[in-house]
């Protein structure tokens, strides 16, 4: 007695039914991030890039227009912890060296709208430079160009001669990576100059990497006081930082130091997992990337000595993804597009399916836990009252086929229809 009379008085109450300036979806079945499951004919009520109510589309007054995605899979739109939108798939090694700074930032407005149609609505940009990630991405919030949001790091900071120099002329072009500095108070004054213009985190490198040039993947190159002096600068603004690290004593270091996240992660030993885990230290293991540079890297002027790497790095790293998955480790989803090209940001949902995690695992790494490393779990990463309205349809059901997500048919970001097929 008493619910039939309290019902059409909420209803009234919070207004159920459309008005003017809102959009409604009826969405067939709603993947929701925390639980791993659907929820099945839904109404989401959106207004002002907001979702305001979601809940059984047979409860809800229907008078008005709405999108029917009444047939789709309906999940929180995809969140990349780990891209360059200013780098080319086509442009490495010392091609690099002929892309002026402004012809980047244009590569970059292409690979935004890439980006924001392959169904990820928010991104982490882990190193760019002449700070075109922070002009990218205050175009694409000022609506200037589509594309994703954007969470920028600036230029990445590292030591002299390591994975975040430009290692590519020899000293007499005095060529140097403009993120670069050594010691504590150097590396401090560094993370005040990036914030300065606009970074909103810190990317460091922390050892070698692959495709940079004379580098060795397994060496340490911060010591830990000039992580430590990294991190605490940050933190006095709030600010989060991502790690790129392969060998495991720059891993272990970085995350004694204090990072949010560990990039790459390659050569990850068990006890540096159970370190990670202790410390609630992300690791973001971009598995897919190793195919693209394997196969196109030679064409697209990745060095020999890299594809050498490459060829070492690749393997180990998907073995020891699947150990960090066994054990339990907080996983993000961080594909280093860019590096292979943008929009293909999908592909490594299922690899990370083949090596060890459920379907449902690899959607809410991507969904549910990069919004949390990303500071923002309360506005992405789950379709619910009060988050931006981030929300993608595919025609498939992705628990059943992983592979669903490479093919997205129509794409929201913050209430605004980016990409309908
Ligand atoms: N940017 C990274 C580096 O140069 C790419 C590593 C790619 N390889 C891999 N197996 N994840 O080190």
């Amino acid at each position: 007695m008493l619910p039939r009379l309290i019902l059409p008085l909420l209803c009234a109450l919070f207004s159920l039914s459309a008005t003017a300036q809102e959009t409604v979806l009826r969405a067939g079945h709603v993947f929701n991030s925390e639980t791993g499951t659907y929820m099945q004919d839904q109404y989401v009520r959106i207004e002002e890039g907001v979702i305001q109510g979601i809940g059984p589309w047979s409860a809800f007054d229907h008078d008005g227009t709405y999108i029917d995605l009444s047939d789709k899979y309906i999940l929180p739109g995809l969140i990349d912890a780990h891209v360059h939108l200013t780098s080319d798939a086509g442009v490495h090694g010392y091609k690099r060296l002929t892309r002026s700074l402004a012809r980047q930032a244009i590569t970059g407005a292409r690979n935004a709208r890439r980006t924001v149609e392959a169904g990820f609505t928010t991104i982490r940009n882990l190193g760019a430079p002449g700070y075109a990630d922070i002009a990218l991405r205050d175009a694409i919030e000022a609506g200037d160009i589509p594309g994703p949001r954007i969470i920028a790091s600036g230029p990445s900071l590292g030591s002299t001669g390591g994975h975040c120099d430009n290692n590519l002329l020899p000293a007499e072009y005095g060529l140097k990576a403009e993120g670069v500095a050594d010691g504590p108070w150097a590396l401090r004054a560094k993370v005040r100059e990036v914030r300065k213009y606009g970074a909103n985190l810190i990317k460091i490198c922390a050892t070698g990497g692959v495709l940079s040039k004379g580098t060795q993947v397994g060496a340490q190159q911060l010591t830990l006081e000039e992580m430590q002096a990294i991190v605490a600068e940050a933190r006095l603004s709030g600010m989060k930082i991502a790690a790129h690290a392969h060998g495991n004593a720059g891993i272990r270091t970085a995350i004694e130091a204090g990072v949010d996240s560990v990039e790459h992660a390659s050569f990850i030993s068990e006890d540096v997992i159970a370190q990670s885990i202790k410390n609630g230290t992300y690791l973001s293991m971009d598995i897919y990337v190793s195919d693209y540079i394997l196969s196109e890297g030679e064409k697209a002027g990745i060095l020999p000595e890299s594809l050498e790497k490459e060829r070492v790095v690749g393997k180990i790293q998907r073995e020891n993804f699947r150990k960090a998955v066994k054990a339990g480790a907080k996983i993000a989803y961080g594909t280093d597009a860019g590096v292979y090209p943008h929009g293909d940001n999908a592909r490594q949902m299922h690899y990370m399916v083949n090596w060890g995690m459920t379907p449902a695992q690899a959607i809410q790494a991507a969904t549910l836990h990069n919004a949390d490393l990303l500071g923002l779990s309360d506005k992405i990463g789950q379709i619910k009252p009060g988050f931006y309205a981030d929300i993608i349809a595919v025609s498939t059901d992705p628990i059943e086929d992983i592979q669903a997500l490479e093919r997205i048919d129509w794409v929201m970001k913050a209430g605004t229809v980016f990409k309908q097929d």
